[in-house]
């Protein structure tokens, strides 16, 4: 079902892979709700994923870009802006990568090339995409921008490895540009902390299966799905949340605010008499 919330709005829509990815449906649900937008990803995500067919659907253009590289972003944008015919107004950063996690090097064991790459893609190429914005004037006022991250930025999870610091980095930078860019264009900067999500990016994670098992039974609601996730964007990017800025918003159905629930004890207690 359309609301039409983001009719008029045009915005960019980082890390679009496949279907499962959250920027994929994210993207759909933009476009259902009325906005037009432009699509970035790298060139080799743009030649092994599909995101060909999602820009075809919803009649877009798909602008590659590395995002940790400025002048690559500053295309992005300098083209949305030809395309679009003026400014935008929401921005998804949907971006992960983590070398030391696909290779299963342990924190206390951390590759450093690979350790940099981790906080460069995955959370410095959030700085860089809002300063790039910023200095382009690239954004209407009021507008809103908002990246995903996760709940080992603030508790510690096995195997989530480096890439907790980068999202504990991604959500400090949103408070700290949310407070220059709204200062002066009122624009709002947010992160929503996702549940685990069997995505390419998750998968990545080993042991993802077990982990959403787990937070499946601490969750009262339940884990949050990608496409609920696409929901929740577009209340962030829509006008119906115009004075939130600054916050990373729990989107998990729960679990952050859980220590132990029924279910999780039953599960707990079956491999106790197990033993
Ligand atoms: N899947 C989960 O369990 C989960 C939970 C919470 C938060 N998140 C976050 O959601 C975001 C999207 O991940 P996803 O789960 O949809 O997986 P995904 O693999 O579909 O998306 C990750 C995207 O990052 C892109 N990317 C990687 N390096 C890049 C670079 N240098 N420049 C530009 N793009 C690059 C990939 O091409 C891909 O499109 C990530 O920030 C991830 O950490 C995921």
């Amino acid at each position: 079902m359309s609301y039409n919330l983001l009719k008029g709005k045009r915005g960019i829509i980082f890390g679009a892979l496949d279907e499962q990815s959250i920027a994929w449906n994210v993207a759909l649900k933009a476009y259902e709700e009325g906005a037009i937008f432009t699509l970035s990803n790298t060139p080799l995500a743009i030649r092994f994923g599909n995101v060909k067919d999602l820009a075809e659907h919803c009649h877009t253009e798909i602008i590659p870009a590395d995002a940790t590289n400025v002048k690559e972003l500053e295309h992005v944008f300098n083209r949305t802006m030809e395309i679009m015919g003026g400014k935008i107004d929401f921005i998804l950063h949907s971006i992960g990568m983590s070398m030391n996690v696909r290779k299963s090097r342990e924190y206390d064991d951390l590759d450093y090339d690979f350790y940099r790459k981790t906080i460069d893609i995955s959370a410095m190429s959030f700085h860089k995409i809002i300063q790039v914005a910023k200095k382009l004037d690239a954004v209407n006022d009021w507008g809103s921008i908002v990246a995903l991250s996760y709940i080992a930025a603030q508790r510690t999870l096995y195997r989530y490895n480096d890439m907790a610091d980068a999202k504990a980095m991604l959500e400090s930078i949103a408070r700290s540009f949310g407070y220059i860019y709204g200062r002066e264009k009122n624009v709002r900067i947010n992160t929503i902390s996702q549940s685990p999500t069997r995505t390419t990016a998750g998968s990545g994670v080993k042991g993802i299966d077990a982990l959403i098992d787990f937070t499946e039974r601490m969750s009262p609601l339940g884990n949050a799905t990608a496409e609920e996730c696409a929901n929740f964007c577009i209340v962030l990017f829509s006008d119906l949340s115009r004075k939130v800025t600054m916050q990373n918003i729990f989107h998990d159905g729960g679990f952050s605010g859980m220590g132990m629930s029924l279910k999780a004890m039953t599960q707990y207690k079956k491999c106790l008499e197990d033993e």
